[in-house]
């Protein structure tokens, strides 16, 4: 592994959550703040970046940081360098999210942060959700941005890039949502230095009432079982033990060719020469079949994780959510997985405060909790989205509400996870490395549940991110273990 890319990647690991496709992971160098900026740099006396360079920070999920490895790759194959600072950057690129909140707000924020340095001869672009989401509209607001463009559009990157080199200005890639086609490219520049990433389907049909995703990142469309094969052996040929498949909806997998069912891709992944653990997420429980299980009790290289969002404990508000599934439903889902022999982690996602949600749905939503006694929780209060159903549903309950609602769940959520991870005191289990804390003298690691493990080692040589270690936990807490290396 690059040394490089690995003490950039170990930079990352403190914004990032574990985890769950809402996670804010930020990829790209770290955000210095303006101040910082100006007071190190006099913007005019940059050195101007002629030659072909980029800088691209990437907002929200595992399928973003994917998307920009992809990205990357491309650029770097048109003969772009990549940068750490905007300042040192021709090109800047934002990959988006807007999942929640006013995340097309803090973009447009940032672009107005750097806009002097358009005066400086650079050019813009957003990439992404937030592209696909605002389009034109984006030029209107920052007239200096040349290129917008939808996760469903990358294919169409390099002769976009060839437009931007030729000075066009208001370039778009926004037309492509109901594609058949997936973004595969050999060109993935993989910036993560012990997992590798594979999307394996693209989009989604489902059409929750509160989520943006199927406008933003257009129809579901699988990739060929024959091509993730493919991949997965060129990661294992990298060097990679550890393959991540991505999908707003994983397990709704339908292989074009008819060859595998989504368990059966699982079980031929797991079974690359090479690799050593694989993750899957997120899983639907709609398309969530008993053979998941299954195959994670067969094939060892399956990790015990799976991560299944809820979103709601009650039936009435699943039914408005358009989710398509009742607690009952969810809970079966649940017993299978317990009812493994392997020791299978859960995680989740819950919505709190969705537009009608009364106190006893949210008590619901809390038996449900206690009923599970999940291994992780990301806990959400309903943002009105653009374009979705539920933008007209009256958002009745109040910013106080909704925290005060969240804040009881997380609390909650925390004293089951203080006693879920306790019951860890005393076992050795297998850790893959990740990075270290250096100030706490502590490597960084997670076990094959998910669940983030600091350890203690005598080697005088600090293992290599990607490497394995047997480790005793000698401590726990409600989101972590405490170790030592055996
Ligand atoms: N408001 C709040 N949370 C949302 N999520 C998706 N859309 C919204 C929204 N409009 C959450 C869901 C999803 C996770 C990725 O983000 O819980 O599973
Ligand atoms: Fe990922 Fe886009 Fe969803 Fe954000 S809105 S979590 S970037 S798919």
């Amino acid at each position: 592994m690059n040394l490089g890319r690995a003490v950039h990647f170990l930079k990352l690991l403190r914004t990032e959550c574990p985890g769950g496709l809402g996670s804010a992971a930020r990829t790209g160098p770290v955000w210095r703040g303006r101040e910082q900026c100006d007071a190190n740099h006099d913007i005019l006396g940059v050195v101007m970046a002629t030659d072909k360079t980029f800088y691209l920070e990437t907002f929200g999920c595992q399928m973003n940081a994917h998307d920009s490895e992809k990205v990357i790759g491309t650029l770097q194959h048109e003969g772009y360098r990549q940068v750490e600072t905007e300042e040192d950057a021709g090109l800047i690129l934002y990959n988006t999210c807007s999942i929640r909140d006013k995340a097309e707000q803090k973009v447009f924020n940032r672009l107005n942060d750097y806009k002097k340095l358009h005066k400086a001869g650079k050019r813009f672009a957003v990439l992404g959700c937030v592209a696909q989401q605002e389009g034109e509209k984006i030029f209107e607001r920052a007239p200096y941005v040349s290129l917008v463009s939808g996760s469903a559009s990358y294919r169409k990157l390099p002769d976009m890039l060839i437009r931007l080199e030729a000075g066009e200005t208001r370039i778009t890639g926004l037309d492509d949502r109901q594609t058949e086609e997936t973004f595969e490219t050999e060109f993935t520049s993989r910036q993560n230095p012990y997992r590798g990433y594979i999307t394996i389907i693209e989009g989604c049909d489902k059409f929750c009432a509160y989520c943006v995703v199927p406008y933003t990142r257009g129809k579901e469309r699988s990739r060929t079982s024959t091509s993730v094969l493919a991949e997965a052996r060129s990661i294992a040929d990298q060097g990679y033990t550890e393959i991540q498949l991505l999908g707003q909806n994983v397990n709704s997998y339908r292989d074009p060719e008819g060859k595998r069912s989504f368990a059966e891709l699982l079980a031929a992944v797991g079974e690359v020469g090479g690799i050593r653990r694989v993750r899957f997420t997120t899983s639907h429980p709609r398309d969530f079949t008993r053979d998941i299980v299954e195959v994670i009790d067969q094939v060892p290289t399956l990790c015990d994780h799976v991560h299944l969002p809820v979103q709601s404990g009650s039936a009435r508000v699943l039914k408005l959510m358009a989710r398509e599934y009742t607690p009952e439903w969810y809970l079966e889902r649940i017993s299978w997985i317990k009812a493994a022999r392997r020791p299978i982690s859960i995680s989740t996602d819950i919505i709190v405060g969705f537009p009608g949600e009364t106190q006893d749905d949210f008590i619901r939503t809390m038996d449900l909790l206690a009923q599970v006694e999940f291994d992780c929780v990301y806990g959400f209060k309903y943002s009105a989205r653009p374009n979705t159903p539920s933008l007209t549903m009256i958002d009745s309950i109040s910013e106080a509400d909704k925290s005060a609602r969240l804040q009881v769940l997380l609390d909650r959520q925390r004293e089951i996870q203080r006693i879920n991870y306790a019951k860890h005191l005393g076992q050795i289990m297998e850790v893959m490395v990740e990075g270290a804390n250096p100030a706490r003298g502590q490597i960084v690691g997670r076990s094959s549940q998910n669940k983030p493990v600091n350890f203690t080692c005598g080697q005088p040589i600090l293992p290599a991110p990607g490497s394995y270690m047997q480790v005793k936990i000698i401590g726990t807490h409600p989101n972590s273990l405490v170790g030592e290396n055996v």
